[in-house]
């Protein structure tokens, strides 16, 4: 217990005032997000739009003119506006957001339609200012053959054939981030974005020694920061700044490329840059530069919001924290005994299985993705209603995984309901069909490795850590889990 935390004094209240502007900032920042994605829209929304039969939209309220209900989903947690239009309206409702007309689908049947079946007629949607700062050639903005193609040589660096044998690499990275966390107070959140990012250098380039990797560090973070900042480009303005560094990214990586070439070792590049380098497919300086960024991209705050999350729940649950931790003591132990290899192997990482289905709850209550977006390419019918060609449809992955319909007491945490596996379409957290992550191997591997040594050498607790979520555009506990871990001593009995 640490009676100091619980009272309010100056600090933590400037802590409130500035969490509250961070607030303030991101929602403006949503906002715009916003207004750019529709900004993009051609006049779809233009009246008279001739549907081949007489269909009807779905069901829904639009709101003010112009504004839409963009009040009514930002004045409180986005979790209740989207529950409340299901409740009114059932799981297929129409809405407006800032000048963006769009229809949210939340029934597993509506998901399958529009990111597998007729994924053909839902294309992947972004706002321009962000296609720029990732780089237009990105996996993320593509559809049809060039998109078949890069995903084909993503996938064939992430399958469990390619990643397998990265474990021990992997764990050095665990080892080496955990190492640093003894005693101090640590920021949960920054911790495992160093961690995830590190993980996709070695995924990519094969290793973590890299001439240019402060270089590439500095680049990225420079870039992030303007990611998420207004695009004014103008000297002086983060987006400028981010510009730049977008630019200088690019030319890292080609230099990465050149010097790769030159070596013209005869060992396989099971890595990322190797599969885009290989002969008969490769890809341009450009289009290599665009899609290692968008990889990085889409790997870090992602696995970095889970691990987040999944401390906070095994804080929070103390037999489960103490069952996983049994768990993990058991893989250590047999490799002790069997005198096996010290570091860890993938055989090892299939010995977790507690360890994975609370993976798999977190990822289920947390929904850190809270949906996509898409836009439909032509008027598409569902269900007998009209999507109109223009609009945005949103699949609303956290209500699809928090009705209790597929999840019976879904507020609830209990990684017990993964012991039956979940039915198609119910459980989305790496989303499915043409556009579906093609790192969910790779996260869950990073999260068993570290999750093996968290659990086995260090110590935390959750008292006076006061409970809350922001949405930064990702779920996440307040203010990114600030917490104390301690090592357990050696001779620390498991029953203590
Ligand atoms: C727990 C961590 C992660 C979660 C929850 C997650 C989730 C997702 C989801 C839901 C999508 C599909 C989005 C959509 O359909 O619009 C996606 C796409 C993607 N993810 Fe992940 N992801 C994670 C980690 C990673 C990692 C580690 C990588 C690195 C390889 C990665 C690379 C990608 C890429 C490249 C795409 C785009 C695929 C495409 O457009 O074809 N993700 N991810
Ligand atoms: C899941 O719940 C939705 C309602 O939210 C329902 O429409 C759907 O049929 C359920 N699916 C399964 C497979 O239970
Ligand atoms: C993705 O959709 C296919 C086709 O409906 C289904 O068989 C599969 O189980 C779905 N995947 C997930 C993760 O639900």
């Amino acid at each position: 217990m640490d009676p100091a935390s619980a009272a309010m004094n100056p600090s933590s209240a400037a802590m409130i005032t500035s969490t509250l502007l961070v607030m303030l900032s991101l929602i403006f920042c949503f906002f715009l997000f916003l207004y750019l994605l529709c900004s993009l829209l051609p006049r779809a929304f233009a009246a008279g739009r001739a549907a081949p039969r007489k269909l009807s939209l779905p069901p829904g309220s639009m709101g003010w003119p112009y504004v839409g209900e963009t009040f009514q989903l930002y004045s409180n947690n986005p979790d209740t506006f989207f529950a409340l239009k299901q409740k009114r309206y059932g799981p297929i409702f129409k809405t407006h957001i800032l000048g963006c007309p769009c229809v949210m689908v939340s029934s597993p049947e509506a998901a399958r339609f529009v990111l597998v079946t007729r994924a053909h007629l839902f294309k992947p949607t972004f706002p321009a200012s962000k296609e720029r700062m990732l780089g237009r050639q990105a996996v993320f903005f593509q559809q049809g053959d060039y998109h078949a193609r890069l995903r084909r040589l993503i996938l064939r660096a992430f399958l469990p054939e390619a990643i397998r044998r990265s474990v021990a690499r992997i764990e050095a990275v665990a080892l080496r981030t955990l190492q640093s966390w003894d005693g101090r107070l640590v920021n949960t959140f920054q911790e495992m974005k160093t961690y995830a990012f590190n993980v996709a250098i070695v995924s990519i380039f094969g290793k973590d020694e890299l001439s240019y990797l402060e270089e590439l560090k500095q680049c990225y973070y420079t870039l992030e920061k303007g990611y998420n900042s207004m695009p004014i480009n103008l000297p002086g303005t983060l987006f400028f700044s981010a510009m730049k560094a977008r630019k200088q990214l690019a030319h890292i990586v080609a230099k990465i490329v050149s010097s790769r070439r030159k070596q013209r070792t005869n060992e396989a590049n099971n890595d990322l840059l190797g599969s885009f380098m290989e002969a008969q497919e490769a890809l341009s300086d450009d289009q290599i530069a665009d899609n290692m960024i968008g990889v990085i991209f889409a790997a870090r705050d992602t696995t970095a919001s889970v691990l987040t999350w999944i401390v906070k729940y095994l804080g929070d649950n103390p037999s489960i924290l103490q069952a996983v931790t049994e768990e993990q003591e058991e893989v250590m132990k047999k490799k002790e005994a069997g005198n096996e290899e010290k570091s860890l192997t993938w055989a090892d990482t299939k010995r977790m299985p507690l360890t994975l289905r609370v993976i798999q709850e977190t990822m289920r209550v947390a929904s850190i993705l809270s949906f996509t977006f898409r836009e439909a390419v032509e008027d598409v019918e569902y269900e007998g209603y009209l999507i109109p060609k223009g609009w945005k449809v949103l699949p609303l992955f956290r209500n699809i995984h928090h009705s209790p319909e597929n999840f019976s007491d879904p507020e609830k945490f209990d990684p017990s309901r993964f012991e039956a596996s979940p039915k198609p379409n119910t459980f989305l957290p790496f989303g499915n069909g043409t556009h579906a992550c093609p790192g969910n191997e790779l996260a869950k591997l990073e999260m068993l490795v570290l999750l093996h040594h968290l659990t086995t050498k260090y110590r935390w607790s959750m008292s006076g850590y006061e409970s809350g979520i922001q949405f930064g555009p990702f779920a996440l506990p307040l203010n990114g889990l600030p917490l104390r871990f301690s090592l357990k001593s050696p001779v620390e009995d498991r029953a203590a």
